[in-house]
């Protein structure tokens, strides 16, 4: 069944609690914590002291998507900081395998997230070890921006590829999720969906959430039939 991952990069980090908790009343099902470190990407955001705050005003799974270098090195300090899911870049990653195994070693559930511009077919030797594979719908490092539809035809290899080896990582879509793009994306295969500003932006994300997830299993509902 489709879940929706809120996105608080989008929301007011002076009320982080007050966020959560609406997008957890919208259905909200596990929350998404966007870190950045000014060189992977161009922008900085969070990290472990403000998962661990997260960590006390939620029972969520929290999904830290690490757009980060070195992410070996910051591992313990999530697992420390109450991290569930731990996503990391192909991109960013030179020995992908070590550190998915490191992200298991510490309690962690492992995830690879890929560029817009990174094939699918590149993490075939690593999916049996993977929890979820991120495709990023956007370029890493802002909310707010235009979904780009050829991620469309990634999630659908990867759904295949998944299929054909009978794995079991889930899919999951990060950028420019919203009510206009919510089905097709569900369609192609996604089944976790980040939502950042389609929640937040504007004010009433319990309403928002709600919104996006019921358009959501609609669209999932009908591409059952
Ligand atoms: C972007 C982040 C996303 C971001 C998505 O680098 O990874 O999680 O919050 O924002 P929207 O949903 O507004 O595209
Ligand atoms: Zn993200």
């Amino acid at each position: 069944m489709v879940e929706l991952l809120p996105s608080i990069l989008s929301a007011d980090f002076a009320r982080l609690a007050e966020g959560v908790a609406a997008a957890e009343r919208g259905g909200g099902t596990v929350i998404h914590v966007d870190v950045m470190d000014g060189h992977f990407v161009p922008n900085i955001t969070l990290g472990p002291p403000v998962v661990k705050s997260l960590r006390r005003v939620t029972k969520l799974p929290l999904d830290c998507h690490l757009m980060i270098e070195n992410a070996d090195e910051f591992i313990p300090a999530f697992a420390e900081a109450g991290a569930n899911w731990i996503g990391v870049h192909y991109e960013a990653c030179v020995h992908l395998h070590r550190t998915i195994e490191h992200i298991r070693e510490h309690g962690m559930e492992p995830g690879v997230v890929l560029n817009p511009a990174t094939r699918v077919d590149l993490l075939y030797d690593v999916l049996p070890m993977l929890h979820h594979v991120l495709i990023m719908s956007v370029n890493p490092g802002f909310g707010g921006q235009k979904f780009i539809p050829f991620s469309l035809e990634k999630i659908r290899r990867l759904r295949e590829l998944r299929a054909e080896r009978n794995l079991g990582f889930r899919i999951e879509v990060d950028g420019g999720v919203a009510h206009d793009t919510v089905a097709a994306v569900v369609e192609a295969g996604a089944e976790l969906l980040v939502a950042g500003s389609a929640v937040f932006d504007g004010g009433q994300p319990e309403r928002k959430a709600r919104q996006l997830l019921e358009a959501a299993r609609s669209a999932e509902l009908a591409a059952a039939h």
